[in-house]
Order: structure tokens, then C-alpha cells, then sequence
């Protein structure tokens, strides 16, 4: 046996009990005569004490040879500590040590394994398993499983079965570009690796399993951001015979069980919006619904003057800032500054100061007087002391603009709590999108969402315009999930993959596997992905899903703690039937 108890359970009623402990040393101090180590493993630190008096000389003299990250088992005596520590569970007690095996040395490591470390990011990568040793790494480690665990025991209790389905796929169209396996016994193919599980669920359902999830890795090759990796986990459902309503009933009951659980936060029937409104409101289709601050629309009351830049502007668009005229003209400079960030890329702002005494000052009262001003501020729903920030432009470019300003204004005013927590069903999603720089319109979702009822028709004359059975989950400004009700018939199917752009028979190389299985009693079906990293860490207050990935890549998709990816020699290449012609 080689530990009795763990590093962390020791306390005054284990007094006098004979004990077995092993674990890392965490620091030890040498007093000459005495020498203490914290012993750390998984479950918390404890202290051991050596002494002249009561330990064996070798033993001491072993005690003092100990490195930092030494890994050692220990023997001794719980004993009551004498200047207890109670911001430690262990901390009324300490072991005296009788016996002391070094288990394996450590070579100095290069950052402190503590909560707040010396090693910066790229170092704590590369040595990810000591990183993992420290406190705040495993803690969203083990955050993680009770997500998961939570996950796994809601979904079984409601009938849900889990179900594998390949890696070794062919493409499935989420938007991103593939990674791909090359196949070395089929000479020149590739298997494409899953961007999400999505044709298999819905084969699931063809197949009769009704109720589907898996929490599975995924696979996209995308810009990296602080909420994306190129290989990520989603917790995948599916379910037949059902509406719209029912999954988002279902999923709700899911995120709010976990709400409870995980954070004790007890949410009303989550809010519903539409894509459009959440548009025109947010400028956004995942708003952050914590704090307020919604969009007003100017244009009718700032377009009868001779202020060019707004009488050109396709929208204008006004937020109130909240106790915002407190800024000064340097706060408020700053702010224009923010906006004209290339990453913004507003051209200028225009201000309002909303005054306690119901006046109003603004950056344009050359154009506009106080009975102007004080539409823009009933249209914004400005209060005395409130700011009045306006940006114009075209109007999806000014809609980015105006969201971007509201979260960082909201991060500065302290209103984006992360311990609040808001979650929001967006709905109605578009069908289609253009594709700004091919010019055609592609899947918003994925190509096998349907439309809404009737509206396929519109797909020739008005494409831009037809809406899915389309959903979001939106929590505290984070798409936390996103499904659809899906096509289930071929015909549809057939005429939505044309009006995508493929022709017959790129659409039946790519998915006729699917279509045909449409042709043999498909039921009515649909679902929904949450991307369980983002909700890991945001049930954990955060916003950076790597925190909570136990070997996560960095910013350009490496790995640096493995070295991946990495050149391959040139038999396996001529193996898998590869040339490569990179000059090194
Ligand atoms: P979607 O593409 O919206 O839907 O993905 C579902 C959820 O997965 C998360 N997500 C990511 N998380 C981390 N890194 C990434 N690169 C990444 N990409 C996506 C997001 C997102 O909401 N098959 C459909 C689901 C369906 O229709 O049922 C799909 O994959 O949180």
C-alpha cells in the first residue's frame, strides 16, 4: 500500500494514528535541528516535520537532501501541529515522519508550482503535467469531469443513449476547413476528420435511436481564438420525432440542471429572441443580455440637419452608457480612440452628454439643439448622468462596431459579472449567408437545417431572406450551443444542396449516403451540438476555454509541449503515396 490517507484529509482526529503518505514536495524549510516539508499530491498539502529528537538521523538527514517536486512516501505520526494553520485543511495538524522513501527525484522545475506561478505561458505549456500540478489547472480539470459527469447522468436519465461514430470520416460541412487522414491501403484518398458528428447523428435517427448524444471531439481548421481550438468537444444530441420546442425544452432543462448543480444559480424560463431583433438590438447574434445598453436606432431623428456623415449613413445607431457623463473629455477621447482600433474600425463617435439637470451637451451641437438631443436620448433610454454614444455607417459594419463598444463599455463599468449568469434561446435564424468574398450564399448553419415551413420557395427569389429552424444558446454573450430542425426527406435535401452550389453529382459524392438513407423512412428529426469547452468554462467564470483543456494548442495550433504537428520521414510519406516538395 503506498499511502494510507491522501495529502488533504488529515485533521485533528487523526491525532496519534499511524499514517502512509506519498507525494511531491511542495517546499520544505530547514531550521537546522528541524526540517519541514508541505507534501503535496491531488487532494491538498500536508505538513511533515522532522526533528534531531524524534526522527532518525538518516532519515533527517535524507529530509534535508529533498528537492523541490521530489517525489516521496513518508511514515509517521499524525501529531497536533503548534502553530496551527487555518487557512489550510490540514492545518491543525503535521506528521512526524519515522521513515522517508525518495520515490524519484525532480530536476529543478522551471516555474514555481504554485497557485500564482513565476513561469509565464509559453513555458507552462511546454511543461503542461507540471502545470497541471498546480492548483488552478487541475481544479478546471476537475471542473470539467463534474461538468461532464453532470452531463452524462441528466442525458441517461432522459433516455438519451450514447453513441461512438468515426473519426475517420468524410468531409461534414460546419463552415471550417478539414483535417485530413491520408489512407495509406487506398492509394491518393484521405479520410476527412469529423467538424462535427452531424450526418452519423442523423443516420442515428434513421436507425431508430430516438434519443442520441455523444461527447465527442471535433475537428475544424479555423483561426484560433480565446474560445476556439482546432480539435474540441461537443456534447452532440439528437432526437426524432420532435419540434423545435421540444429541444429547446430539453436542452434548457439540461443547462439550467447544470446551473443548479455546478454554480447553485437557480434561472428563470430562459428568454427567447429573435435572430433579427437580436441584430438590431446587439448588433450581434449572441448577446450579452447581463446588463442593458441596447442599440437605439437614430436615423429618424438625426437625418433632417446638415451633418453629413449622419445624413449618409445607411444606420445610425446610439447606446446609453450608464453613469457614463461622469467620463472626462480624456475618458470619453480614449473611448473615440477604442473605436478607431483597426480591430474596431469605426471612422469617429459622436457623444451626448445626458447632464443630472436634464440638459444636454454633445460633440455635434453646431447641427443638432436640445430638443434634437433629447430624442436621441428618449430613443436610446438615456438617464441624467448617462452618455449618449453614437457610431453611423453601413449598417452591418456600424452594427459590429456599436456591439464591440458595448462589451468593452460594459467590461469597463464592471457589468459583465461572471458570476451572473444569462442564458438566452436565439431563434430564426437566416438559412442562408453570403459569402462576401465567393459573392454566393452559403449554409448559415449546415446544409442540412431545413427552412421554416413555406418558406422554401423563396430560396430562388429571395435567398437572403429565408429563415431556419435555426437555434442558438447564447450564455453571458457566448454561443454555448447551436442546432436545427433538419431536412428529412431527399427532394429537399436534393434542392438545397443545388441552391448551395453543388451540382447533381458533387451532391451525391458528398452526401448521397445521406440522401439515400432518406429514401427508407427517415423520421422527422433534429437537434443541437453544445461546444463543451465554452460551457466548462463559463460555468466556471471564465472566458478561455484552454483553461479547462488539460493539453491545449497554442495560438498558430501547436502543440509545443509534443512538438506537433511535426514532418514525417520520407518512407511514410512515399508509404501513404505523399510527395511533399517543401524546401526546409
Ligand atoms: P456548431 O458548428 O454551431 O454546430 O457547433 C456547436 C458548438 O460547438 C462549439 N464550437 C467550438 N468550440 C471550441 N472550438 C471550436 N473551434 C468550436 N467550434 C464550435 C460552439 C458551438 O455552439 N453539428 C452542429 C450542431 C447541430 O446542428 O446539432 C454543429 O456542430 O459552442
Amino acid at each position: 500500500m503506498y499511502r494510507s490517507h491522501s495529502c488533504g484529509e488529515l485533521r485533528a482526529s487523526h491525532i496519534n494514528t499511524k499514517v502512509t503518505l506519498a507525494g511531491w514536495v511542495q517546499k520544505s524549510r530547514d531550521k537546522g535541528f528541524m526540517v519541514w516539508v508541505d507534501l503535496r499530491d491531488r487532494y491538498g498539502i500536508t505538513q511533515l516535520i522532522f526533528d534531531e529528537e524524534r526522527t532518525p538521523k538518516d532519515i533527517i538527514d535524507k529530509a534535508k537532501s529533498l528537492g523541490r517536486e521530489f517525489v516521496v512516501q513518508v511514515k509517521g505520526t499524525v501529531i497536533e501541529r503548534e502553530s496551527k494553520n487555518d487557512k489550510m485543511a490540514t492545518g491543525a495538524v503535521e506528521v512526524l515522519v519515522s521513515d522517508l522513501q525518495i520515490l524519484n527525484e525532480s530536476k529543478l522545475p522551471p516555474f514555481t508550482i504554485e497557485d500564482k506561478t513565476d513561469g509565464g505561458e509559453d513555458i507552462r505549456m511546454k511543461y503542461r503535467y507540471l502545470d497541471i500540478r498546480r492548483n488552478p489547472v487541475k481544479d478546471s480539470l476537475i471542473f470539467r469531469h463534474k461538468v461532464t459527469m453532470e452531463v452524462r447522468k441528466y442525458l441517461s436519465e432522459q433516455e438519451f443513449i450514447e453513441v461512438e461514430t468515426p473519426y475517420l470520416i468524410k468531409s461534414t460541412p460546419e463552415g471550417a476547413r478539414d483535417f485530413v487522414v491520408p489512407s495509406r491501403m487506398n492509394e491518393g484518398q484521405f479520410y476527412a476528420l469529423p467538424q462535427s458528428p452531424q450526418t452519423f447523428k442523423q443516420l442515428l435517427m434513421v436507425g431508430g435511436m430516438d434519443k442520441y448524444f455523444q461527447i465527442v471531439k471535433c475537428f475544424r481548421d479555423e483561426d484560433l481564438r480565446a474560445d476556439r481550438q482546432p480539435e474540441f468537444t461537443q456534447i452532440d444530441c439528437e432526437m426524432a420525432f420532435v419540434t423545435q420546442e421540444d429541444i429547446l425544452n430539453i436542452f434548457e432543462g439540461l443547462t439550467r440542471h447544470l446551473l443548479k448543480e455546478i454554480d447553485g444559480v437557480e434561472v428563470d424560463k430562459f428568454p427567447r429572441m429573435l435572430f433579427d431583433d437580436a441584430m438590431r438590438l446587439y448588433g450581434n447574434d449572441k448577446p450579452d443580455i447581463r446588463f442593458g445598453m441596447e442599440f437605439g436606432e437614430l436615423n429618424a431623428v438625426t437625418q433632417h440637419k446638415d451633418f453629413k456623415v449622419f445624413n449618409d449613413a445607411e444606420l445610425v445607431i446610439g447606446i446609453a452608457v450608464p453613469g457614463g457623463n461622469a467620463y472626462t473629455r480624456k475618458e470619453i477621447d480614449n473611448i473615440i480612440t477604442w473605436v478607431k482600433r483597426p480591430q474596431v474600425g469605426a471612422l469617429g463617435m459622436i457623444y451626448c452628454r445626458v447632464n443630472e439637470d436634464g440638459s444636454f451637451k454633445s460633440s455635434v451641437d453646431k447641427f443638432y439643439d436640445q430638443e434634437d438631443l433629447a430624442k436621441w436620448v428618449e430613443v436610446t433610454g438615456a438617464k441624467p448622468g448617462d452618455l449618449v454614444c453614437v457610431l453611423s455607417g453601413e449598417t452591418s459594419k456600424v452594427r459590429a462596431q456599436m456591439s464591440a463598444l458595448r462589451m468593452e463599455l460594459a467590461e469597463r463599468l464592471g457589468l459583465r459579472d461572471p458570476k451572473v449568469f444569462a442564458p438566452l434561446w436565439v431563434i430564426d435564424f437566416p438559412l442562408l449567408e453570403l459569402d462576401e468574398e465567393t459573392g454566393h450564399y452559403q449554409a448559415m448553419h449546415h446544409p442540412f437545417t431545413s427552412p421554416k415551413p413555406g418558406q422554401l420557395e423563396l430560396l430562388d427569389s429571395k435567398p437572403g431572406e429565408v429563415k431556419a429552424n435555426a437555434y442558438d444558446l447564447v450564455l453571458n454573450g457566448n454561443e454555448i450551443g447551436g442546432g436545427s430542425i433538419r431536412i428529412h426527406d431527399k427532394e429537399t435535401q436534393a434542392t438545397m444542396l443545388k441552391h448551395l452550389g453543388f451540382s447533381e453529382e458533387e451532391a451525391k459524392a458528398q452526401f448521397g449516403f445521406l440522401m439515400d438513407a432518406f429514401e427508407y423512412g427517415a423520421p422527422p428529426h433534429g437537434g443541437l451540438a453544445f461546444g463543451l469547452d465554452r460551457l466548462v468554462a463559463i460555468l466556471g467564470g471564465q472566458e478561455t476555454i484552454r483553461d479547462f483543456i488539460a493539453f491545449p494548442k497554442n495560438n498558430s495550433g501547436r502543440d509545443v509541449m509534443i512538438d506537433a504537428p511535426a514532418f514525417i520521414d520520407d518512407e511514410q510519406l512515399q508509404e501513404l503515396s505523399l510527395k511533399l516538395d517543401i524546401q526546409e
